[in-house]
């Protein structure tokens, strides 16, 4: 499943809000389009917000833009922010951005920055593809003893470049012959689990069974999860994790049950300028998501609603945070570090 595809000059993206219902694709060559794309979440999912972005930034620099270099790159700058104030949390998307404008400001030239721009744009998709396939690897040996697990929100081949992150963790996991079965959450109020994590369950093939999101805890304490695995959006320097609203209460009650709690998450989510995750922005959302179910109002007109979508659940909860660096657990402050060295030095 591709997600979403560079067509030289155009983007192509599978229109997320649309499923498991309707199967229709988004196409532009106007990085404004792929900006309102992100806010409505016809896109979404951190890494994948991150290729997005890197692809509306190889979309700006086809526009005129004057002719010089300089117009070039301050044409690329009011994009990148543009595209940057979208969503606040996932750090994919800045740190995608931050990227490809640092190619484009060592151009010498206005094609060569135009050619460079889409050449990193390709390269961010084409590798995070590879590094789910590793997280999926090095997150499937910790599963060897689980033969059940719970998953939130959707991190699969719709939130990432094509594999998956938590998901992935999953894929791998299931490849082996580790795993028996899924709980996935439906994850109020826009059910990225309902609509897009049982979706692609049932295209893999996967055994699985959706639950609401209040049943986790019950199933839990029966002892049927015996491990919860979950992306990430941001991850702190000391291991606080940002991640879909509903990830916190999570990892509260794998802790109270005894079940280990696992986040799987490329280095690119890891923010090491965040000291703690109070330093982590949380994304508010229009109170109508929580008013209305799939467009149907279900709480009087008037009602208010607050929708916080992401909350940050504290490193003490954490069993491990699996990246395509490997497994890294307490005390994050030194590992999640290490890692992120370990991956920029092996980019040179
Ligand atoms: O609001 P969304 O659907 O973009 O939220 C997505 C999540 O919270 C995912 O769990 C997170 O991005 C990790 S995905 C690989």
């Amino acid at each position: 499943l591709r997600p979403i595809e560079w067509l030289s000059g155009r983007v192509r993206l599978v229109d997320q809000a649309r499923l498991p219902h309707v199967e229709a694709y988004l196409e532009t060559a106007d990085y404004r389009e792929l900006a309102e794309a992100i806010r409505s979440l016809k896109v979404r999912g951190a890494p994948l917000l991150g290729i997005t972005a890197a692809y509306g930034l190889a979309l700006a620099a086809r526009e005129p833009s004057g002719g010089s270099l300089e117009a070039l790159l301050a044409q690329l700058r009011r994009a990148a922010d543009e595209l940057r104030a979208t969503r606040p949390t996932a750090a994919n998307l800045t740190w995608a951005l931050d990227r490809v404008l640092r190619i484009a400001e060592g151009a010498p030239s206005v094609l060569a920055a135009v050619e460079s721009v889409e050449a990193e744009a390709l390269r961010i998709h084409e590798e995070d593809v590879a590094v789910c396939r590793r997280i999926g690897a090095n997150g499937a040996s910790l599963i060897e003893s689980a033969s059940s697990v719970l998953t939130h929100c959707n991190t699969g081949s719709l939130a990432t470049g094509g594999y998956g992150t938590a998901f992935g963790v999953v894929r791998a996991a299931f490849d082996e012959g580790w795993l028996d079965h899924v709980y996935a959450t439906e994850t109020r109020p826009l059910l990225q689990g309902a609509r897009l994590t049982a979706w692609e369950l049932q295209r893999e093939g996967i055994p699985h069974t959706l639950i609401v999101d209040s049943a986790a805890g019950s199933l839990m304490r029966r002892g049927r999860v015996e491990a919860v695995v979950v992306g990430a959006d941001r991850i702190a320097a000391n291991g606080d994790v940002a991640n879909k609203i509903g990830t916190y209460s999570l990892a509260v009650l794998a802790n109270e049950n005894g079940v280990p709690f696992y986040v799987a998450a490329p280095t690119s989510t890891i923010d090491l300028d965040a000291r703690e995750g109070e330093a982590i922005t949380i994304e508010e959302r229009a109170a109508a998501e929580v008013t209305s179910l799939a467009g149907t109002p279900i709480a009087p007109e008037g009602t208010p609603a607050v929708n916080p979508a992401f909350d940050v659940t504290p490193a003490r909860y954490v069993s491990a945070i699996v990246t395509e660096a490997g497994i890294a657990r307490a005390p994050y402050g030194e590992t999640l570090a290490a890692q992120v060295r370990t991956e920029a030095a092996s980019h040179g």
